[in-house]
Order: C-alpha cells, then structure tokens, then sequence
C-alpha cells in the first residue's frame, strides 16, 4: 500500500475555556485534552494521514502562572509514558518537536522512551510541539546551516541557506491546518511549513473534538481548490510532482 504523505496539523486550543465553563479548574481542561489527543490520534491513523502535528505547548505558554505550566508538563509526561506502548502496538512513530532545553529531565528521558521505542514505525508520523515557536524555529534551522560556513572552502551563502535546505530540516510542508477553539490566528505555529495550508477553523473546544470533527475537516479540505499561485486547481490534493495525496 502506497504511504500517505498528507500532512495535518491541529492548534488544540480551548482546554481552558471548556473548564472554566463547567466551573473546574484550568487544568481539568487540559486532562481532558489528553484524552481528546488519544482520539485523534486513533481516528487520524484509521484515516490513513501520514502525518499528524499536535501544537501541545507553546514556547509563549511559559508566559502562563508556574502552577498551570508544571501541570500541562507533567500531563506531556505521563501521555508520552502511557502512549509510546499504545504508539507501538498501531505502528505509530512519536516524535516532540520543539525546543529541548527547558524541559525537565523526567520529562526529556520520557522523550528519549517514546522516541526509541517508536523509531522504526512505519505507521503514520505523530509528532508532538512542546516549547514550540515557528519562529525560533526557522531561526535555529538558519543558524545551523549558517554553522556549516567555512571562509576556507568558499560556500555561497545561497548554497548553505536555500529554500530547499530550510524545508528539508523544518519537515513536511502542511496541508491541512486545524485550529480548534474559536480564534483565527496560527500563534506562531509552522509559519514556514503553512505557506499552501488550508487552514479550517472551528469553535469546537479542543476536549470536545472527536473523530467526527476531524472528518468534517478533511471534507471541508476536499472541497477546497489549492492553485498552489497558479491558475490549475488541485482539488483536495496538491500537485503531482510536488507531493502526492492519497486523499
Ligand atoms: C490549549 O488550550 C492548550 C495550551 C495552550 C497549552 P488553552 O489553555 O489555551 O485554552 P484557552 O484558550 O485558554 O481556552
Ligand atoms: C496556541 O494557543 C498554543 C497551543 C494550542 C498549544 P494559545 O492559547 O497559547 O494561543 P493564543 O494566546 O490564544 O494566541
Ligand atoms: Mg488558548
């Protein structure tokens, strides 16, 4: 069977805003949206979506009070604990992008687990943001490639630094963009990877989004015409040659 390359990426956004609405606290929202996560994950890989981006936490959201911030890592650890088994059984390959740094060390050594234990899955990709900004992201990306500069053996900097080398280290370009909650913006999610994004807002809260919600998405997409800036449409897809949908 052909593997799907179709890419969605969903801002899960709205934990809190469900809880507060049944008068429980932040982060009982945020428990809820784990379960809301295991659905998804369940309905994308029956799906046949290559890949999946889950933004779970923003490098922005550290900017929310210690007590809220603690809870949601805790919550990333105990899913990745839980999941990376769960990830094996269903060929599912884990991945958590974003930045590593001011992560707790229980927390990185729960990375590494489902990392490892999940590397030679050939299922659908599923990777996590966690401290994650679009942004910094194609900063770090460019200052790695920059790295690669030596005054002795004369590299153009067109030849260390293109467009192709940049989406090679930042991955898949996305498809499909799903941001739950209401709002209509990215908040500094793939900013480079969205460029042909159709982007599907929905009010739902993220707790609430079940795997009908994700097909009503893909539906929505399949009547979209890409043009990618031309003037043929691609129809629910993009263009052969560039990536191939099975969709
Ligand atoms: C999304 O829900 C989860 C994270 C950003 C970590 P929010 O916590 O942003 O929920 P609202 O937007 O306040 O309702
Ligand atoms: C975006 O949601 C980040 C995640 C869903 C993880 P936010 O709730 O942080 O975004 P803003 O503040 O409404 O833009
Ligand atoms: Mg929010």
């Amino acid at each position: 069977m052909e593997k799907s390359t179709f890419h969605v990426a969903i801002i899960m956004d709205g934990n809190g805003r469900w809880a507060t609405a049944r008068g429980l606290p932040r982060v009982a929202g945020h428990r809820a949206g784990a379960d809301a996560v295991r659905r998804t994950v369940e309905a994308a890989c029956k799906l046949e979506i290559g890949t999946l981006t889950l933004y779970a936490f923003s490098s922005d959201n550290w900017g929310r009070p210690a007590a809220e911030t603690g809870a949601l890592m805790q919550l990333f650890e105990a899913y990745l604990s839980s999941e990376a088994a769960r990830c094996l059984e269903n060929g599912v390959r884990l991945e958590v992008t974003g930045r590593r740094d001011r992560l707790s060390p229980a927390l990185l050594a729960a990375i590494a687990i489902a990392e490892a234990t999940t590397a030679h899955c050939e299922g659908m990709r599923l990777r996590i943001a966690v401290d994650y900004s679009g942004r910094d992201e194609i900063l770090r990306a460019a200052r790695l490639a920059l790295a690669d500069f030596s005054p002795e053996r004369f590299l153009s900097p067109e030849s260390i630094l293109s467009g192709e080398s940049l989406s090679g280290s930042l991955g898949p370009d996305v498809d499909l963009l799903i941001r739950t909650g209401g709002e209509h913006r990215l908040s500094d999610f793939l900013l480079w990877q969205s460029a042909y994004a159709e982007l599907v807002f929905t009010p739902v809260m993220w707790p609430d989004f079940t795997a009908r919600d994700l097909e009503a998405a893909l539906a929505e997409f399949r009547s979209r015409d890409r043009r990618f800036g031309g003037i043929q449409s691609y129809s629910g897809g993009s263009p052969p040659g560039l990536v191939f949908h099975r969709l």
